[in-house]
């Protein structure tokens, strides 16, 4: 049985991808349903390093009980190289007890990203984000073209999912565009979290 809130989980080291979270995070909340926002730690090339288990700021990190007790999903990372980050791959890949256990079926989830430059990999990072949750047996969504800033926008927003344009220098803000295709994701989770059974 699941509660009634949406999980945005992300990785975000310079803070594009956490400014979609959150605004994603209020979609959901219009939608009339709690988001819970939480993150990754970062990978060390140092395998001795830990990091301690609540971060010393920000959101705090994502544990296998928010995976099996969320609604929905909405999973953000900066692309890199044309993928997700390392961090939320690995967070990703210590999930085979909730895989086993099928926790994550038949629950709505979306992706979303930010990426340097404007045809950087989003889409391959978005699609291939969505690879492991479909693994996982959850119901695949993006963004509708009803949504019209998907015609109008001349930066982020894809069919695939929601995303950001940084630029090189990470100097872009998100835009209207961006930030409304954010929401809108955020809202149609939620939307179809509530009308499965996955909500009490
Ligand atoms: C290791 C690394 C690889 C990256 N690879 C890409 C890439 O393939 N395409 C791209 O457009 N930007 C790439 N970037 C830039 C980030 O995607 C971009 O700065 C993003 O907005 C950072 O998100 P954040 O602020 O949430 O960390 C890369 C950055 C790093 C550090």
């Amino acid at each position: 049985m699941s509660d009634n809130f949406i999980l945005v989980l992300y990785y975000s080291r310079q803070g594009a991808t956490k400014h979609l979270a959150n605004t994603i995070a209020r979609g959901v909340e219009e939608a009339g349903l709690e988001a819970r926002l939480r993150t990754v730690p970062a990978v060390s090339a140092v395998c001795e390093q830990t990091e301690e288990a609540i971060p010393a700021q920000g959101d705090l990190y994502c544990s296998l009980d928010d995976l099996k007790s969320c609604a929905g999903l909405l999973v953000g990372s900066p692309t890199r190289f044309g993928n997700m980050a390392a961090p939320l791959k690995y967070f990703i890949d210590s999930t085979s007890s909730t895989w086993i256990n099928g926790e994550l079926i038949g629950k709505p989830a979306a992706v979303f990203t930010s990426s340097g430059s404007m045809h950087g990999g989003q889409e391959s990072t978005l699609l291939s984000m969505m690879l492991p949750l479909f693994h996982h047996g959850m119901l695949l969504t993006g963004i509708p073209y009803s949504e019209t800033h998907l015609h109008s926008t001349t930066d982020g927003g894809t069919p695939y999912g929601a995303s950001h344009v940084s630029g090189n220098s990470h100097d872009k803000v998100p835009s209207e565009q961006e930030l409304a295709l954010c929401l809108a994701l955020g809202k149609r989770v939620a939307e179809i979290a509530k009308k499965l059974t996955t909500v009490k």
